[in-house]
């Protein structure tokens, strides 16, 4: 059985499968989704990516209409680019913990502090911080971003903490970094990955760049969601501790049927769970209705995307 009918498993999503395919030929729509997403939803997606690559793909797209399958602040990032495009949410209340870390007036208070350092924001940030920065960057291009800028230039780096602290490290720079993290990310367990590669010694750790310092310390691989489904593809190891949201197993088991991919646990003995829980609040029949109902629509206020739109296209130039 293919990865697509293995996640289509029940007769209720087969059924919104087949709607959602006539309902997108009809509005015209292209459904994108992110890595993170749930088996089924990356099933039906016309493009799966990692952050970048759907910024990328949103600003190239002919649809009419984009469907994100992915967290708020990624809808936004597309609206921004696509102002002339509706772009919908199956549930608008996906948001992320990263992006909540960094409220848009604390970080401005923060910038004005520091008036001579160039701002980088990651992607995963809202509208108003967006319209706050120099340059957005993603998991997949900081590191290229950071380094196109003259050694000496002081930065100021938010919101996620642990990523600023890899990219300091991997750069030589000491950017400034705002105080954020993502709450699925930062809460992996050092102690869980050692007790499994001893239960897996010849398994390689990939881990993404949010995880804190110690876990970046002992990984065979960090990067973005895509740079560690690249390594896995391209490596010869037959077994990897996964040590990212969980939904990137369903695209590394699929490009690649003969490896094992193990998810690393969570740390947290009350919630061992390694899922985004903004990720899986979009489902099969929430694409389905929102394709349906043209709602929920993402609306970024017109002052704050002209603002935003300048940072990410600076990206999308440099990376
Ligand atoms: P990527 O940039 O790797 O897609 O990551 C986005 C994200 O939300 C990670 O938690
Ligand atoms: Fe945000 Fe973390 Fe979820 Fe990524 S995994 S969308 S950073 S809360």
């Amino acid at each position: 059985m293919d990865s697509k009918s293995k996640a289509l498993n029940t007769p209720e999503l087969k059924a919104l499968a087949e709607e959602i395919e006539v309902l997108k030929k009809e509005k015209n729509a292209v459904i994108m989704a992110h890595y993170y997403q749930r088996d089924e939803v990356q099933a039906i997606a016309d493009f799966i990516g990692d952050s970048l690559a759907l910024a990328r793909m949103a600003e190239k797209t002919d649809a009419k209409v984009i469907v994100m399958c992915g967290v708020h602040f990624m809808g936004e990032t597309a609206k921004i680019l696509c102002p002339d495009r509706t772009v919908l949410i199956p549930d608008a209340s996906a948001g992320c913990s990263l992006a909540d870390s960094c409220d848009p007036v604390e970080f401005e208070k923060f910038v004005s502090q520091h008036s001579d350092h160039t701002v980088i924001s990651y992607v995963n940030t809202s509208a108003a911080v967006k319209a706050l920065t120099d340059i957005v960057v993603t998991s997949g291009n900081a590191r290229k971003i950071v380094e196109s800028l003259p050694e000496d230039e002081k930065i100021i780096f938010g919101p996620d903490h642990n990523l600023g602290e890899y990219i300091n490290s991997v750069t030589g720079r000491s950017m400034l970094l705002w105080n954020g993290a993502c709450h699925v990310h930062d809460r992996f367990s050092l102690q869980a990955i050692i007790d499994m590669k001893k239960e897996h010694p010849g398994a390689k750790v990939l881990v993404h760049p949010e995880c804190r310092r110690p876990l970046q310390l002992i990984a065979d691989k960090v990067g973005s969601t895509a740079a560690l489904l690249d390594f896995a593809r391209s490596d010869s190891a037959k077994e990897y501790i996964v040590v990212t949201e969980s939904g990137i197993l369903f695209e590394m088991r699929r490009e690649c049927p003969e490896k094992t991919f193990l998810p690393a646990p969570a740390e947290d003995s009350e919630c061992q769970c390694n899922e985004c829980d903004f990720m899986k609040m979009i489902t099969l029949r929430k694409v389905r209705d929102c394709l349906r109902d043209g709602y929920p629509e993402i609306k970024v206020d017109p002052e704050i995307a002209a603002k935003a739109v300048r940072p990410i296209e600076r990206m999308l130039e440099l990376s």
